[in-house]
């Protein structure tokens, strides 16, 4: 008992001492409304566990009540299963103690030295064997004097991982729950890892909802809403896009689709989902989170690809030659993932009935029966074909022929999977209810009845006559696709430890906001030090595709009246797009009858959809995408695959 004691006496030291760093962050904040502070939160930890002690209680084992609450599917090896994932990313940090600007791009975290630092502590701890209690609890306080150090701007998701994927390592190991004194030491790290995540999220102030298509989306833009998030829209045709960002999922190539149509001998004009090319500025990072910022948003969602990040400051020549895309690091990164079997047949459905809903007098599915895995990619190159991991590695990428996606593309993938602070995935509803909630402080779940699915389309989905081949070159995307998974039974565990922590300090503690959350729970000092951090972005009114729109937000000081200033970006953007479309009245039929069946119309509407296709119908771009996609029936493509 008498050692117990002590140990908890430690473990309290640094409950304070990270309390107190947590106060003077958050010194001037109203967190009147927010019974979960991180600092209020340890407080009543601290109180609690001195008092058991009083009575020689014994502390209560939270993390094996989360371990409990995590690993609930009673399938044999669920928790190898995540180990196993857990035990390739530490052998990669392992073989990679110094990434390279490439690496770096997709997981900014690990420029800090601090990051750095606390990945080999995970990783000596992942690799420790055997059950040395005293040996586990110092590297726990070690970690947990390291954890101090970390900035409170990142939430540094992908060590959080690691250290959380340590510690259940441990728990396994030991075979058991942990005696009383590693308890303590555990607790204390995943209570910081927590806070610094929180804190992180309230300092950043807006989230990035990467949004790949048929993954369940659409649903998450209406919880944001529902949750008091603030966006350009959150009706069906916005989705919580940003029109000048130009983000809208690209589909259909011109030269594909002018086939398909010779074959259903249609001669109706361009339908909008034949924009595989749309032209999309480089806006970087750093020039959205301005955009954001200046007009008052707190969510966006992106449904191409990862954007430009910008070449980071002192950067070496290498670096800037490698800043093509990465993740941006200065929003709360969100991605929902799908099985990738899963979202290829919706999107191959969705296709179709896209094309039966524009050409409504036409039989479109005789177009569609007995077609090849090589029609579909060369109808939809990316749709088709590895689309994760072609979203997360950017632009240039999105693009590549399909026979290029290589084991390294694989892993970058996984990188960026990684420096998301909330990964979800459809098929895991109670856990990404718990993520929405505790980790990013959502009182509103997500909502079932906006489900959109190609089951809507009513008939059977023709699927391609080889779809075993499709499966197959979907290999890379299914493996970045079970590495998100078991990330996210990490976090669960994180947010289950909380969940119980908070029970265990009588409940009853509202994580949410109406506000969107902890973005909206940023200090005064962390809202002035946003607002610093930006001033000097311009973003040059040219690259916007309101043409002016916004301007006046974007490149003067932020407004006064931020909301005001949001609804009125609103109002010129629906201006804007009414302008557009009067100088297109050939379109305009055609897009009525795809908007009302196809909400995610949206911004591919525009004009620019039309000029990127035509540009596209005689430019070499179109013709590269074409020649390549041949090259996709040669036999070498497996090989390259595994
Ligand atoms: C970084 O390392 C990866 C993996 O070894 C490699 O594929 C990539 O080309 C490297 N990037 C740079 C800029 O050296
Ligand atoms: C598709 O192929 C099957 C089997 O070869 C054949 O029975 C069927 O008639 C074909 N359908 C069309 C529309 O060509
Ligand atoms: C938590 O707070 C939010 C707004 O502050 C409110 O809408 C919600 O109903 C509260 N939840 C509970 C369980 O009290």
């Amino acid at each position: 008992m008498a050692r117990s004691a002590f140990c908890i006496a430690v473990a309290l030291g640094l409950l304070c001492h990270a309390a107190v760093a947590i106060d003077a962050a958050q010194s001037a904040a109203s967190s009147s409304q927010d019974a979960f502070v991180g600092e209020k939160l340890l407080r009543r930890w601290r109180e609690m566990l001195s008092a058991r002690a009083d009575k020689g209680e014994p502390a209560p084992s939270v993390f094996e009540q989360a371990f409990t609450a995590t690993f609930t599917s009673k399938q044999a090896g669920e928790v190898e299963r995540t180990l196993e994932q857990l035990s390739q990313l530490m052998s990669w940090v392992e073989a990679t103690p110094s990434p390279n600007a490439t690496q770096l791009a997709f997981l900014p975290e690990l420029r800090s030295d601090a990051a750095r630092e606390l990945a080999s502590l995970a990783l000596a701890l992942a690799k420790s064997d055997g059950a040395d209690a005293k040996a586990l609890a110092a590297s726990l306080n070690a970690i947990s004097a390291k954890l101090q150090s970390a900035s409170s701007w990142r939430g540094y998701a992908a060590v959080r991982r690691m250290l959380v994927g340590a510690i259940l390592k441990k728990r396994v190991d030991f075979g058991g729950r942990f005696p009383l004194e590693v308890q303590a030491a555990v607790d204390a790290v995943m209570l910081q890892l927590f806070q610094l995540h929180k804190l992180s999220v309230a300092n950043r102030g807006a989230v990035q909802f990467f949004h790949v298509s048929k993954s369940g989306g659409t649903n998450l833009c209406q919880s944001a809403e529902a949750n008091g998030c603030a966006s350009q829209g959150f009706d069906t045709r916005t989705n919580c896009l940003i029109r000048d960002f130009a983000d809208q999922p690209r589909w259909v190539t011109y030269n594909a689709h002018k086939y398909v149509q010779y074959r259903m001998s249609s001669r109706q004009a361009l339908p909008w989902f034949v924009n595989f090319h749309t032209y999309r500025a480089e806006l970087t990072c750093d020039q959205r989170r301005a955009y954001l910022l200046r007009n008052g948003l707190t969510f966006y969602a992106n449904e191409y690809t990862n954007p430009p990040t910008g070449i980071p400051a002192g950067a070496s020549a290498e670096e800037a030659e490698a800043a093509t895309s990465g993740m941006c690091e200065d929003f709360v990164n969100l991605i929902m993932f799908r099985h990738p079997h899963d979202r290829l047949r919706s999107q191959i459905g969705w296709v179709q009935k896209l094309y039966k809903e524009f050409y409504l007098d036409t039989d479109t599915q005789r177009a569609f029966v007995n077609r090849t895995t090589g029609f579909w990619e060369r109808l939809m190159p990316a749709g088709v074909n590895n689309y994760y991991i072609r979203s997360l590695l950017g632009q240039r990428f999105f693009e590549f022929p399909v026979t290029q996606v290589l084991p390294q593309h694989v892993t970058l993938a996984k990188l960026a999977a990684l420096q998301h602070d909330i990964l979800l995935s459809l098929d895991a509803k109670p856990r990404n209810e718990l993520a929405l909630r505790v980790g990013l402080g959502w009182a509103q779940a997500l909502r079932d009845d906006v489900i959109r699915s190609s089951a809507e389309l009513g008939d059977a989905v023709a699927l391609p006559i080889d779809y075993s081949t499709m499966l197959e070159r979907n290999a890379p995307d299914v493996e970045v696709y079970n590495f998100a998974r078991e990330m996210q039974a990490l976090d669960t565990l994180l947010w289950n430890f909380v969940s119980v922590a908070d029970a265990q300090l009588g409940g009853g503690s509202n994580l949410s906001t109406d506000k969107c959350g902890y973005v909206s729970m940023g200090s005064p000092a962390a809202v002035q030090e946003r607002e610093r951090r930006y001033a000097d972005v311009v973003i040059p009114a040219s690259s916007l595709r309101t043409g002016g729109v916004g301007v006046a937000g974007v490149t003067g000081a932020p407004p006064a009246d931020t909301a005001g200033a949001a609804a009125a970006a609103v109002r010129a953007a629906e201006g804007g797009e009414q302008q557009q479309q009067q100088q297109q009245p050939a379109e305009q039929k055609e897009e009525a009858v795809a908007a009302k069946h196809q909400e995610e119309a949206n911004t591919g509407t525009g004009k620019s959809v039309l000029r990127g296709a035509a540009d596209g119908a005689d430019s070499g771009s179109t013709k590269r995408v074409i020649s390549i996609s041949r090259r996709t029936r040669s036999s070498s493509h497996r090989r390259l695959l595994h």
